[in-house]
């Protein structure tokens, strides 16, 4: 099967040559509007979770839409900060975060949603007067077991049966805990886990007073398989809705509702370009498409098994033929796909791996003393070059640098 890919990136391989990531910026800002067109609360704040795809020009996209940014680490909120998106606009969701990180984020007017109580505790003590909460419901989901942040197994968040002890460091202290936190997975592609997530944190939130608003999470999925069925995001919105509706008339006051998703937002719109640089068919039929990216520019195949299309932007009418794509990497693990029909690959074609806008190149490294790829952008009909592949002497003198 060849997936159906937009024209223009075949200009950006031939312009810019490959590996490359390619940004459809017209598609994250549509994907920005159907999701806020999709829920309906009248009180919405909508964040970015920037750790899906954080360069800069997809970053600006989202804050001209109005987006604030959910972040994870003093890089992130420093990133958010120096692109001009307000500190009030900013949730510093921290995770085994440290004293000075705290410092800062507060000392920079950024909100720090606590993942534990001794972080919470610490704020307190550190004359903090406003602060999140993220509460683990103990219901989760998502397409790997490393994506999942809710249940038992989870380094995160607040069991939802200690709201009580955040009531008494509240009554103890002069911190208020302003926001109700959830995040329960990720590229989660049912709304009913969602509901019932949302049932208990909203539950927990009765007891917290000084409530102003209730953050139901990122982990919203998109459809990586054609035979996946998109989420119901309109659904989500419909629960939240009405949850926070019971949350609202047991403190007599409306409360704002936040999602911060990542991947729903970038991943359709971006794609990892590479030239196949190898075709070998071995003994016992199997044939091996080699590529000139791997692992280290695109790691959730690896990682978490994750399915991503693959178009042959060559030959697209080529005939079918089954084939493993595979890497660059020194590793077994470096695999793309097994037994993927494509429009037979040869070499040099160029092949587009989709679904790439989201942990892609956030997540890319230099193993194998690799350069990471260019960064390119299509908007309005104009190809633009966001970031050029570094040089090998540029991550020699990286390396150097580090001595
Ligand atoms: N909020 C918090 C607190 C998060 O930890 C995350 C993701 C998000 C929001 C955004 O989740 P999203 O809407 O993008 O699913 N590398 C993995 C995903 C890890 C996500 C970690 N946290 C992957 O490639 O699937």
């Amino acid at each position: 099967m060849n997936t159906a890919v937009p024209t223009w990136l075949g200009a950006i391989a031939a312009t810019h040559g490959t590996p490359t990531f390619a940004y459809d910026l017209d598609l994250v800002r549509q994907q920005a509007h159907r999701l806020r067109q999709a829920l309906s609360h009248p009180r919405l704040q909508l964040l970015y979770a920037i750790k899906a795809n954080p360069c800069p020009a997809v970053v600006r996209v989202l804050l001209a839409e109005g987006y604030g940014i959910d972040a994870v680490s003093p890089g992130e909120v420093a990133l958010a900060l120096s692109l001009g998106c307000p500190p009030q606009r900013i949730c510093y969701t921290e995770n085994n975060m440290t004293d000075a990180e705290a410092a800062d984020a507060t000392a920079a007017g950024v909100l720090i949603n606590c993942g534990s109580l001794d972080r919470l505790q610490r704020l307190a003590e550190s004359g903090v007067n406003r602060a999140a909460v993220r509460f683990n419901p103990d219901v989760g989901d998502s397409e790997h077991a490393y994506t999942l942040t809710a249940g038992p197994l989870t380094k995160f968040g607040i069991h939802h049966s200690q709201v009580a002890a955040v009531r008494d460091l509240e009554q103890r202290s002069g911190l208020r805990v302003v926001g109700c936190h959830m995040h329960i997975g990720s590229n989660v592609l049912s709304a009913e886990a969602f509901r019932a997530a949302m049932r208990v944190i909203l539950d927990a939130a009765r007891g917290l007073p000084h409530l102003e608003w209730v953050d139901v999470g990122g982990g919203l999925g998109i459809p990586y398989h054609p035979d996946q069925k998109p989420l119901d995001v309109a659904a989500v919105g419909r629960a939240a809705d009405e949850l926070i509706a019971e949350l609202e008339q047991h403190h007599g006051r409306p409360l704002e509702l936040r999602l911060e998703p990542g991947r729903f937002l970038v991943a359709e719109a971006g794609y990892l370009l590479t030239t196949v640089t190898s075709v070998k068919t071995n003994p016992d039929g199997r044939t091996y498409v080699g590529c000139d990216t791997g692992f280290n520019h695109l790691i959730r195949p690896t990682m978490y098994g994750s399915y991503h299309p693959i178009a042959n932007i060559s030959h697209p009418q080529a005939p079918l033929e089954r084939v493993d794509v595979v890497g660059n990497v020194c590793e077994s693990g470096d695999v793309f796909a097994r037994e993927r029909e494509l429009p037979q690959p040869q070499l040099g074609d160029v092949l587009a791996i989709g679904c790439a806008g989201a942990y892609g190149m956030s997540m890319a490294s230099v193993y194998n003393l690799r350069p990471l790829p260019a960064e390119v952008a299509y908007e309005a009909a104009q190809i633009r070059l966001l970031r050029r592949r570094r040089s090998l002497s540029e991550l020699l003198a990286e390396l150097e640098d580090q001595a």
